[in-house]
């Protein structure tokens, strides 16, 4: 297995919590190293840009909404495998269905405020690594 890097968001809901500091433990416990990280407040310009693929879904203005209702963590973590990590440590979409200890199912509110986000294939983690970062902000 190569080491990989994947992108994370801390969403508003857990920023909103003082959540990201037991957020970021879960990741570490997990094995991934946090190797570039700050705090936002998404413009509503940049959240409908990084999620566009799903501009069509009902969802998408609710969505724009959330992500710029309070600050966001954004961040780029890295290890052996990090973007299947990720999403196993994350835990389903919707925190009903997310398995016991991930953390959706331990923080999350709901399938939209569900406290983080990851990416979900390297291809995607390339883009959105460099849609939050340049490549001096990232110290591996
Ligand atoms: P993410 O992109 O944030 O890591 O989450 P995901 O892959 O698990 O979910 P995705 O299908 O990409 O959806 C992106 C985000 O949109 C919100 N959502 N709301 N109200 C709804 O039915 C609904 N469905 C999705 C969630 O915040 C989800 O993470
Ligand atoms: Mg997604």
């Amino acid at each position: 297995m190569a080491i990989e890097r994947t992108f994370s968001m801390i969403k508003p809901d857990a920023t909103k919590r003082n959540l990201t500091g037991a957020i970021t433990k879960k990741l570490e416990e997990a094995g991934l190293s946090v190797v570039a990280s700050k705090r936002i407040m998404m413009t509503k310009a940049q959240a409908e840009s990084f999620y566009g693929v799903h501009k069509e879904r009902p969802f998408f203005n609710d969505l724009v909404a959330f992500m710029t209702s309070g600050p966001t963590v954004v961040q780029v973590l890295e290890g052996e495998n990090a973007v299947l990590k990720n999403r196993e440590v994350m835990g389903a979409t919707n925190p009903a269905n997310a398995e016991p200890g991930t953390i959706r199912a331990e923080f999350a509110e709901s399938i939209e405020a569900n406290s983080v986000h990851g990416s979900d294939a390297p291809e995607t983690a390339a883009e959105e690594i460099a849609f939050w970062f340049g490549g001096n902000e990232i110290v591996g």
